[in-house]
């Protein structure tokens, strides 16, 4: 493990090709202030920009994912504040990243604990966990994807559920609903996540960076056109180096070595 650079509110390691980053505001059981936000995105951002990296881990601690925005920091604002100052439209720099993004969620994942845990392209959560979107219960309404991305991973029925009483799920919950890749015992939760990240990142980039994003095309767009999209990629990779390695190890009996192109 090494610490790639000084935040004040997250820490940062990298393990082999994985980059780990984790909340670290304990005070606040994690909760989203501006600070969080900027840092969280440009250790991201410096993840995906670098090449040996393959997968990212975003977790908190075992109380909190994270329990929301934070709450103090926006209680005051006015609405030209909110809309001129677009405080929660940096997040969306994460979710257009290229590297697959697992969210390990241990406690609470609330608001937008939960709607960053979405940001990820899968979701491992503890036993423990909490998810929630209980911004009604403060006046509000999710403003960080939670309408839009909770609804399309579980369904109408259960996103109404949530976000217009407000409760928490418990992660078998979750699980059921779709919106959570597996559950683990809390204890086994980072290196199930850890270990999950490094199975991605020992694959072909080009080829999961494609596979994401066909994926992503599919819960963004219409059919149609993610078929289309999905058949222009699939061709597309037959230009790799990586396809001509994966099939020729394959028909060889042994692992590819890939990369090398
Ligand atoms: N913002 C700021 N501070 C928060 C916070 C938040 N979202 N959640 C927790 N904290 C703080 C608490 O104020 C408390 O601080 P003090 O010790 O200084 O009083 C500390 O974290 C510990 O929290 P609690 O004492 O409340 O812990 P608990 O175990 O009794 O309850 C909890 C845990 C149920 C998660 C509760 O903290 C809670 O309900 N938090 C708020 C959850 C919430 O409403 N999230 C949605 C935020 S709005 C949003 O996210 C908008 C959006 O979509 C962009």
């Amino acid at each position: 493990d090494s610490v790639e650079s000084d935040y004040e509110t997250i820490l940062v390691r990298r393990e082999e090709r994985v980059g780990v980053i984790t909340l670290n505001r304990p005070e606040a059981l994690n909760a989203l202030n501006t600070t969080v936000a900027r840092e969280l995105v440009a250790a991201a951002e410096e993840f995906d920009r670098d090449e040996s990296i393959g997968a990212i881990v975003i977790t908190g601690s075992e109380r909190a994912f994270a329990a929301g925005a934070d709450i103090a920091e926006m209680a005051g604002i006015s609405f030209r504040e909110a809309h001129l100052g677009d405080f929660v439209g940096g997040w969306a720099a994460l979710a257009r990243l290229r590297t697959p993004r697992i969210a390990a969620v241990s406690g609470y994942a609330l608001g937008g604990g939960c709607e960053l845990a979405m940001m990820c392209d899968l979701i491992i959560a503890a036993d423990t966990a909490k998810f929630g979107q209980p911004e009604i219960n403060l006046g509000v309404i999710p403003g960080m994807g939670g309408t839009q991305r909770l609804t399309r991973a579980i369904g109408k029925a259960k996103a109404m559920d949530l976000i217009l009483t407000g409760r928490m799920m418990g992660a078998e919950e979750a699980e059921r609903a779709g919106l959570v890749s597996r559950v683990v015992p809390a204890a086994a939760l980072l290196d199930e996540a850890l270990k999950t990240a490094a199975v991605i990142a020992s694959k072909s980039l080009p080829s999961v960076y494609a596979a994401k994003e066909a994926v992503d095309v599919a819960f963004e767009t219409v059919l149609a056109e993610g078929l289309r999209f999905e058949k222009r990629a699939f061709y597309s990779m037959f230009a790799l180096g990586d396809q001509k390695e994966g099939m020729a190890a394959f028909l060889e009996k042994r692992k590819p070595d890939f990369g090398n192109d």
